[in-house]
């Protein structure tokens, strides 16, 4: 495993590499939901290649680019492990030199949910994903659904832009119990763990109607509301049931369609998010 942290060694390194190659973008303290993508990339592609790299661009002033969790020993052990070919940990320098003053602005898909929340999130992750398509240059690049709406931003970025990158999204992979793992999930203190619950319980609990036939989006978002409403450690920010590709909110679900039922939720420190493809009914 080559590990390369400026932009002349990763050309170098992904120069030597042949055949196609898939990219797995992370922010590093690496846990089973990253490693479930790094596994599929090994698998479907000649060789596979990680980035590890905690992009100040898509944090906000008040957020919690400092305090990131970080373990990049750690991380690489477990690259090496999953059989990684290349691994790029740039320096905020290496990513954007002195003087960088080029952005990657998405349209609407952005301005919504968490871009909504998050001012100039999505503006950070279409520029770092844009340089990494640039200087890595994979075949296939592998997102998590976890952020569901990160994948319908670079979904339409690499449509409009003409990229040529296969974006494959893989499913979300949760702790035993349910909650959808995540680098944040650290903050969460042993009694706000528990609680934490909820968001995965609220989804359910939308899939069982929906599964009930339910398709009065306003209903489904209700049966969220009220299963948060029961944990007092929980605040909620927003609850969407929303259309799975524009994530624009709906009024009535086309089966045909389906929707995506998605959650942000504070629960104590940490602000969790979650989400559940509501698949379409023929
Ligand atoms: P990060 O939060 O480190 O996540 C890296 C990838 O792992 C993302 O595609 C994310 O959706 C996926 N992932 C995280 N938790 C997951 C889980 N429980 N199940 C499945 N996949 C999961 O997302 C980012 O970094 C950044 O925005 C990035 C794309 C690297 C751009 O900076």
């Amino acid at each position: 495993m080559k590990v390369v942290t400026t932009r002349e060694e990763l050309r170098v390194a992904r120069a030597g590499l042949s055949g196609g190659v898939g990219l797995v973008p992370t922010m590093g303290f690496l846990h089973d939901g990253h490693l479930s993508l790094v596994r599929r990339a090994k698998q479907e592609n000649d060789a596979a290649a990680v980035s590890i790299f905690v992009n100040p661009t898509q944090f906000g002033p008040t957020e919690d680019l400092a305090a990131y969790p970080r373990d990049l020993d750690h991380d690489l052990a477990l690259l090496a492990d999953a059989g990684v070919d290349l691994v790029w940990t740039p320096r905020v320098e290496d990513v954007y030199p002195a003087g960088f003053d080029t952005y990657v602005t998405p349209g609407g898909v952005a301005d919504v949910l968490e871009g909504a929340r998050r001012p100039g999130h999505f503006r950070g992750v279409a520029t770092i994903i844009s340089i990494l398509f640039h200087l890595v240059a994979p075949q296939r690049a592998y997102f998590g659904q976890k952020d569901a709406q990160q994948v319908a931003v670079i979904r339409q970025l690499v449509r409009d832009l003409g990229l040529p990158v296969g974006i494959v999204a893989g499913p979300i992979i949760r702790e035993p119990d349910g909650l959808a793992m995540s680098s944040r999930n650290t903050y969460l203190s042993a009694e706000d763990r528990p609680a934490a619950l909820v968001l995965s319980r609220a989804l359910h609990a939308a899939e069982l109607a929906w599964d009930g036939g339910e398709r009065d989006a306003e209903a489904l978002r209700a049966t969220m509301r009220q299963i948060l409403a029961a944990e007092p450690r929980a605040t909620v920010d927003y609850v969407s049931v929303a259309h799975p590709d524009t994530l624009a909110e709906l009024a009535t679900v086309d089966p045909a369609v389906g929707a995506l039922a998605s959650l942000a939720v504070r629960v104590g420190t940490p602000r969790l998010i979650d989400n559940l493809v509501l698949a379409p009914r023929g």
